[in-house]
Parts: structure tokens; C-alpha cells; sequence
């Protein structure tokens, strides 16, 4: 029984390894195949690596020539354009300078940006490189330029002797080089003009410009620095350009101390900017030295904040102080800006002279301006001496009230 069991047994056992022979058989055969397609499939991927290795060189290569045509369109001069006319290829541009008309192509990512009036910057081969901001755009706005400004000396009131400088440094040399010349000096170059608001600094370079027959470039220095932001030197640098190109003329540089204060030397990306504009227009004002025909008035209501540099002697010829007007300076202004006006009788303009005695020039004319406005609100055909009382009051009474009302509260 027992050895029956055991032949059984040894069968079973002998059949279950060729079973596991067979099965194991099977398996390596499998994997074989299994290794024979993993071996094709890195033979496809080696294949197409390789592939992708060498588009890659194109590609690599094709930067490399697009990184040096980009250099090289960056080196050319750029020229600028006006767009006329956008068609769905093509672009009708005209040339600032010399104004001829032409057909060009753009790139297609700058097509679409294009529209007639903008400015492009076109290259030698007058295609459109890149697309100029507005702020180039406006940049002759922050220049305003007058031929001659219709403003006289006599529309001045009470600065007698501050014209009499004025004239001498400036008008005469634009006028009559050849005294400077016969008597063998350098003729001044500049003058700098300094006082409170109001005061007639503006007025009176305007009026220099117009007795000498210049013409008038007014640059605002803090436009210079606020609006245009990184272009404060290029700006510069145009600006002299101008005044050369339009010489006889008279460079008006208002609010100086916007460009040219100390306080702005603190390290900051604002004021390096505005020492670059403030370096730019030194080099300038240096540089022209030699030139008669180019005269620079300044002007600044924060002489004490000026970089003393600009003070220096050899910047401005002179330095002169543009005062608050006396009692005779205001009567003549208040004269001056009444000239026109139909005036009750008994009005005394020296005795309203008396009355506005912290008064500017700019606060006289406003208050003239208010009287009138006073009659005319009450449909009066001149104007009283009412009105003027209430004008003294409202240019120059209100904020002093508002002013001590403020007082009040902190006390
Ligand atoms: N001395 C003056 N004589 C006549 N008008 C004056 C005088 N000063 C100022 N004004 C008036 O005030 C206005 C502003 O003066 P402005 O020349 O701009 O002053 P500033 O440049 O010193 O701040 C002038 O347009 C003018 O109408
Ligand atoms: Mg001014």
C-alpha cells in the first residue's frame, strides 16, 4: 500500500516539474522576445535622439544667426518714420527729415501694432525695426518754442534794474557781438535768475527773447524730470541741438533747481537720473562756449537748494535776484495790468499799492483780474473800488485767514 503511495507520489512529482520545466521554458522565451523588442525600440529611440540632436544644432544655429542679425540691426543707425497708410502687407511710412514716401514690411508681431501716426524706427534697408514709445513722441513738447514772444520791458513792472543786467548780458551780446569783440572780451553767456513765484522771471525772459529778436526755447526743468524718465539727458542734448539749429536764440531753462538740486543726490535709481540730466546739461552749457549766439537764462525759485555746480563761476555769467516788488513796483504793475481797464472815479491804484504790500507780481495781476470779474458779476460797467477790496481780499486775505484758522486748531 505503502509502496504504491510512493510510486504514485514520485509521479506526481515528476509530473509537476516538466510541468514547471515547460512553464519556466515558456517564460525565458517570452522575456527573450521581450529583450529582442525592448533592444529594437532603444535602437528607434537612439535613432530618433540622434535626430533630435541634430535639428537641435539647426536650431542652435539659427539663434546664433538671429543673435547676430539683431546686433547687427541694433548697431545700424536707426532712422525714424511716420506710418501713413497700413495695408494687409504692406505699410506706407514717410521719412522724418528728408519726408520721402515709401512701401516697407514689417515684421508680423509688429504688424499688428501699427496704425497710421505711429513712429517706427525703420533701418538702412528702411524696414521697421521696432515700434518708438510715445514719450519719444512728445518729446518736442516738453521744448516749447516761440520765434519771438510778444511780451515787451514795458509790460514789466518795478524791475528796473534787474533789466538793465539782464540786457547787458544778455540782449547786447545777441544784438552787437562786435563790442564784445572790438574790446576784446568774452561776451556772457548766461544769466540766472532767482526769486519767489510770481515774482517775473518767466515774464522777463520772455521779454529779453522778444527785444532781441531770438528765438525763445522754453525747457521746464521738472517736466524734464517727471515726465520723461530716462530721456532727461538725450532730452538735453536735443534741446542745445535746437537752440543751435534756430541760433540767434535764447535757451530758457525754468525751475532749474528740478535738474540741478542737491537734495536729489541720494543714491536712488530717480536721482541717478537726474544727476545723468544735471552731468548732460553742465557738458552742455560748458560746450558752447565759443558760441555768441546762444544765450541761457535760468531761473529758479530754490536758489538755496542749487547744486553748486551750477553756481560755480564760469556757468552764469551772472546771478541775479529777481525781488519781490516795492510799493513803486507795485503801483507800476498794478498799472500795467489796469492799463485797459474802466475804472470808477477815486480809484487810487497807489493807495491799492499800499494795501497789497505781500503782494507778488503774479498776486497784483490776479487781483486785478478778480476786480474786474467783481463788476462784472454785478453787471457793472466799471469797476469800484468795492470790487478791488474784495478782490485784495480773496487773492491775498483768504489764505492768510485759512492759514491762521489752521493755526488755531494746533494751539
Ligand atoms: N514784475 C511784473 N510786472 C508785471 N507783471 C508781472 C510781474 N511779475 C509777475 N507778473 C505777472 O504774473 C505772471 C506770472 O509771473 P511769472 O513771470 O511767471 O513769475 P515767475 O516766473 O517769477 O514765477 C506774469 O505773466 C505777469 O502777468
Ligand atoms: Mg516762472
Amino acid at each position: 500500500m505503502s509502496e504504491s503511495t510512493t510510486v504514485s507520489d514520485q509521479s506526481t512529482i515528476q509530473e509537476s516539474f516538466a510541468k514547471r520545466i515547460s512553464a519556466l521554458e515558456m517564460e525565458i522565451k517570452n522575456t527573450a522576445e521581450e529583450l529582442e523588442s525592448t533592444k529594437i525600440e532603444r535602437e528607434e529611440i537612439r535613432a530618433k535622439l540622434f535626430e533630435s540632436l541634430i535639428t537641435n544644432k539647426k536650431y542652435l544655429r539659427e539663434v546664433e544667426r538671429l543673435k547676430k542679425e539683431n546686433t547687427l540691426l541694433r548697431r545700424m543707425p536707426l532712422f525714424m518714420a511716420t506710418v501713413m497708410e497700413v495695408a494687409e502687407d504692406y505699410v506706407l511710412l514717410r521719412q522724418h527729415g528728408n519726408n520721402q514716401e515709401f512701401i516697407t514690411a514689417a515684421p508680423p508681431e509688429l504688424m499688428s501694432k501699427l496704425e497710421p501716426n505711429t513712429r517706427v524706427a525703420i533701418n538702412n534697408s528702411l524696414t521697421i525695426v521696432r515700434i518708438l514709445d510715445r514719450s519719444v513722441d512728445v518729446r518736442a513738447k516738453t521744448m516749447e518754442l516761440i520765434e519771438a514772444p510778444d511780451i515787451s520791458y514795458d509790460q514789466v513792472g518795478g524791475l528796473e534794474e534787474q533789466i538793465k543786467e539782464i540786457r547787458e548780458t544778455v540782449e547786447l551780446p545777441l544784438t552787437s557781438p562786435e563790442i564784445f569783440a572790438e574790446i576784446g572780451i568774452e561776451p556772457p553767456r548766461g544769466v540766472l535768475l532767482y526769486g519767489l513765484p510770481g515774482t517775473g522771471k518767466t515774464m522777463l525772459a520772455k521779454a529779453v527773447a522778444h527785444e532781441s529778436k531770438a528765438t525763445f526755447i522754453h525747457m521746464s526743468g521738472s517736466e524734464l524730470v517727471h515726465k520723461f524718465i530716462g530721456e532727461g539727458a538725450q532730452l538735453v542734448r536735443d534741446i542745445f541741438q535746437m537752440a543751435r539749429e534756430k541760433a540767434p536764440s535764447i535757451l530758457f531753462i525754468d525751475e532749474i533747481d528740478a535738474v540741478g538740486s542737491i537734495r536729489t543726490h541720494d543714491g536712488t535709481t530717480g536721482s541717478a537720473e537726474v544727476n545723468r540730466t544735471m552731468m548732460q546739461l553742465l557738458a552742455e552749457m560748458d560746450g558752447f562756449r565759443t558760441r555768441g549766439d546762444i544765450k541761457i537764462i535760468a531761473a529758479t525759485n530754490r536758489i538755496d537748494i542749487l547744486d553748486p555746480a551750477l553756481l560755480r563761476p564760469g556757468r552764469f555769467d551772472r546771478i541775479i535776484e529777481i525781488p519781490m516788488p516795492t510799493l513803486e513796483g507795485r503801483h507800476k504793475i498794478l498799472e500795467i495790468h489796469a492799463r485797459k481797464m474802466k475804472k470808477a472815479e477815486g480809484i487810487d491804484l497807489m493807495e491799492i499799492a499800499k494795501q497789497t504790500e505781500d503782494a507778488s507780481g503774479a498776486d497784483l495781476k490776479a487781483i486785478v483780474v478778480e476786480a474786474g470779474m467783481n463788476a462784472i458779476r454785478t453787471g457793472a460797467h466799471e469797476v469800484t473800488l468795492q470790487d478791488f477790496d474784495k478782490a485784495i481780499k480773496k487773492v491775498l486775505g483768504d489764505e492768510d485767514e485759512s492759514s491762521e484758522e489752521a493755526l488755531r486748531m494746533f494751539t
